[in-house]
Order: structure tokens, then C-alpha cells, then sequence
């Protein structure tokens, strides 16, 4: 009796310590854990009604880069770009360090599997607007450029990529130096149903 209940006190000191190391700490997971995971899920999936989208994946040459930016007032600068001033609170607590970690973190997340949420069909018309205006810099698979700074459009969601096309067009976020992509309404709802089909 006594010997039993002295093996389930041990027990979870046994399992733990089975192999005699030292419990591994990720610092990119910690940062990730107390800075992030309240909006963007420990997933990295976001939560909409947060505004948060899913960031999953991501490169973390682009993860470094909007931190950055958020930081610097070169996003999240307008007032009424509430989900950008919300975001650009948390990446300011974060030092040039803690980027990189909890960009590494991001980037081994799986990515994102069901992206097209709104539920527009891709059709032919997105595809024809992403061939003729988008691909040149996303380029063919929608992978980005790194050197070029141009995102993937593989992790994030149709209503998150909604919002910063509206962004870009109202002036609330930068796009790309000389920015004249004029689309319609009807484009931009065809380009981000067939871009978040797209994986
Ligand atoms: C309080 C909620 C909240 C927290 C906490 C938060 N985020 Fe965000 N995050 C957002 C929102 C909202 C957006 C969308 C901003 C927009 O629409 O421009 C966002 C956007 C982003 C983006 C841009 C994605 C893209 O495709 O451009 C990155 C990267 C990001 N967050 C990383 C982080 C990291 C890293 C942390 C932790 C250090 C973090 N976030 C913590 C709410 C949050
Ligand atoms: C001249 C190059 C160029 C072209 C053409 C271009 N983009 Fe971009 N795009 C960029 C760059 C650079 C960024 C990153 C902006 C930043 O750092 O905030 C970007 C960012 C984006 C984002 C934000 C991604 C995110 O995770 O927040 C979306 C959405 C987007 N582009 C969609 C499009 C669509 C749709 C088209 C075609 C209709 C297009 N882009 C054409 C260069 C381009």
C-alpha cells in the first residue's frame, strides 16, 4: 500500500525525468506563448473575431520585416486601422532579438489549410487578374520574393487579405512604391477567392 502510493507520487518525476535531461526551453516558443498566442493561437491560426489572420509558416524574413514596420509607425500608422494599431501595440514590445526567435517559432508552424473562408468559388476571372497584375511580383506559385521583399500569399486568409486590400487602396497601409493597381471591387473579391484556394 504504501509503496504504491509513494510510485504515484513519483510517477510524473519518472516520466519526466526518464532520460536524465534537462527539459528543452524554445525561447522563439516562449516569446511566441506570452506575446502572441492570446490573437494568433498557439496554432498560429488568429482568430477573426480578433482580426487577427493565421500567420503560420510564414517566412521569417517577412515575420522580421512587418514587425519592423509595425513598430516603426510604417504600419498601423492610421487611426482607423483598428487591427493595425492593435497589432502594432504588441510588436512594439518586442526587441530586435525576440523577433528573430519568435520569427523562427512562426515559420516552422504548419501552415494554414483552409483559407478560403467567405466561400466565394475561385474562378477564372481571379485567376486571370492574378496572372496579369499580382505575379510578376508574387510570382507563379504565389511563394514571393524574398530580395524583392514581396510576401507569399499561401498562409493568410481571403477576409484577412479583403481588409489590406482595402488598406492599401484607402492609404492605410503601403503596398509597393507607385502603387496604381486599380481593381474593382468584383477583381479584388475574384483575386482573394483564387489566391486563398491556392496553396
Ligand atoms: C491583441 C491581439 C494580437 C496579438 C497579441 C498579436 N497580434 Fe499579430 N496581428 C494582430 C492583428 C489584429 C493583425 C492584423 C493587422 C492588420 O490587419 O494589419 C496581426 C498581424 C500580424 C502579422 C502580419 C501578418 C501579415 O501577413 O502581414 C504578423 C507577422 C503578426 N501579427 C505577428 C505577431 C507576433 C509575432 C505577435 C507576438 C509577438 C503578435 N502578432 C501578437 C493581432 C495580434
Ligand atoms: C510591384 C510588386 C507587386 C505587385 C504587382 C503586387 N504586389 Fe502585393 N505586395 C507587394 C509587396 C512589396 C508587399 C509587402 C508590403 C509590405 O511590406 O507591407 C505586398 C503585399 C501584399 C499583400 C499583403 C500580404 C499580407 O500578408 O499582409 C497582399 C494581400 C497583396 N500584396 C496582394 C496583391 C495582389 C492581389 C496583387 C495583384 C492584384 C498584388 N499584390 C500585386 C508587391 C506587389
Amino acid at each position: 500500500m504504501g509503496l504504491r502510493i509513494l510510485s504515484l507520487l513519483f510517477l510524473p518525476l519518472l516520466l519526466s525525468g526518464a532520460e536524465g535531461e534537462p527539459e528543452k526551453t524554445d525561447l522563439g516558443f516562449e516569446i511566441f506563448r506570452d506575446n502572441c498566442m492570446a490573437c494568433h493561437l498557439q496554432s498560429g491560426m488568429g482568430i477573426r473575431e480578433m482580426n487577427a489572420p493565421s500567420i503560420a509558416g510564414l517566412p521569417r524574413w517577412y515575420i522580421s520585416d512587418q514587425l519592423r514596420k509595425f513598430r516603426r509607425d510604417q504600419r498601423g500608422f492610421d487611426d482607423e486601422d483598428l487591427a493595425g494599431k492593435l497589432m502594432k501595440a504588441n510588436a512594439s514590445a518586442l526587441d530586435e532579438r525576440s523577433i528573430a526567435f519568435v520569427g523562427r517559432h512562426i515559420e516552422s508552424l504548419p501552415a494554414n489549410q483552409s483559407r478560403n473562408t467567405l466561400d466565394t468559388p475561385p474562378s477564372e476571372e481571379g485567376e486571370a487578374v492574378y496572372q496579369q497584375r499580382c505575379l510578376s511580383c508574387h510570382g507563379e506559385n504565389l511563394e514571393g520574393n524574398r530580395s524583392e521583399r514581396v510576401p507569399p500569399l499561401t498562409r493568410q486568409q481571403d477576409w484577412y487579405f479583403l481588409r489590406q486590400m482595402e488598406n492599401f487602396s484607402s492609404g492605410k497601409r503601403v503596398h509597393f512604391d507607385g502603387d496604381e493597381l486599380a481593381l474593382s471591387k468584383q477583381e479584388v473579391e475574384a483575386v482573394v477567392a483564387w489566391i486563398s484556394e491556392t496553396r
